[in-house]
């Protein structure tokens, strides 16, 4: 049933690839094969089920928030985590920096949108940015059940020439006196977790764990505490789509994550991950496919939470 329901909904949505274009801000990104659409289901049971493209090679990007803010609050715990970082969705751009001066104490408003992961990104244990990037990687590594997942050397480079918005952003930060240490160091950590290069069935492990309560369905060993787990699947919900995180809950109703490398990672709590590549994005920096394939997929397996 989930996998005729998967086949359906990738067939159903390839015109919608069609309406979104390749992220090009970085412009390695802008490689990305815009007619791509393929999908993967892991479930607490430990089944896999493979659709469309699903070998697409694809880089992480804000996905990788997530696992970020999993080390972040393992490492420093919800009050300290949460005296840096806000829990509330945004009404702007992933990557601004319009409420920065005016919020209180200049807390980004989340730890998804870019300011509120490069604060997480600091908070994570290390004494540098390749110790905080090597926790971070084997963190994702151990959830995806996959050791072999490295980053594409090619697209850091790229994000680390471009990403003069980031750039600013940590700098006002710093300034703010809400991230320590050396700035381009963290800039660093951060556009390497953005660069790794995974596969749908990786990203779609990752949701199976969280969506299973933080445990492990092919081992049983639990990688994520369950308080920080909840808080995670919270946060998904709230501003995992960025300016577009209440009409996905809407019309899907899945905990979800987004990147500009196509993906988005879906929680079905104890029932699932789901994980969808389309690299055409709309005007929000979503798939456009990838979101059509999660809608089908949530109303044909009646998999919205609310
Ligand atoms: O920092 C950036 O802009 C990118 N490396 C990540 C942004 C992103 O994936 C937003 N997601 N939709």
């Amino acid at each position: 049933m989930e996998k005729t329901a998967l086949k359906n909904a990738i067939e159903n949505s390839r015109d919608a690839t069609k309406l979104g274009e390749v992220a090009s801000y970085i412009p390695e990104l802008a490689k990305g094969n815009r007619d791509a659409l393929g999908a993967c289901i892991f479930d607490t049971s430990g089944n896999l089920i493979l659709e469309g493209d699903y070998q697409t090679k694809f880089t992480i990007q804000s996905v990788s928030k997530v696992i970020t803010l999993i080390c972040a609050l393992i490492d420093n715990g919800k009050e300290a985590v949460f005296s840096k970082v806000g829990n509330e969705p945004s009404s702007d751009p992933f990557n601004s920096l319009l409420k920065l001066e005016i919020v209180e104490n200049h807390k980004p408003l989340n730890s998804f949108i870019n300011a509120g992961a490069i604060v997480c990104t600091s908070l994570v244990a290390g004494d540098n940015g390749i110790e905080k990037f090597t926790r971070i990687l084997n963190m994702i590594r151990k959830l995806a059940n996959n050791d072999s997942i490295e980053v594409n050397y090619s697209v850091f480079r790229s994000e680390k020439l471009t990403g003069n918005t980031n750039r600013a952003i940590a700098y006002f930060l710093k300034g703010a006196g809400i991230i320590e240490k050396d700035v381009e160091d963290i800039l660093d950590t951060y556009f390497k977790c953005c660069s790794i290069e995974v596969e749908v069935e990786d990203i779609a492990k990752i949701a199976s764990v969280i969506a299973n309560n933080g445990i492990a369905p092919w081992s049983n060993e639990v990688i994520i505490p369950k308080d920080v787990n909840r808080i995670i699947k919270a946060t998904m919900s709230a501003c995992g789509l960025y300016d577009s995180s209440g009409k996905f809950s809407v019309d899907v109703g899945i905990p979800a994550k987004s990147g500009v490398g196509g993906c988005i990672m879906g929680v079905v709590p104890n029932r699932m991950g789901i994980a969808v590549v389309g690299p055409a994005l709309d005007k929000h920096g979503n798939s456009v496919a990838g979101i059509k394939v999660m809608e089908a997929l949530s109303k044909a397996l009646e998999l919205s939470i609310f």
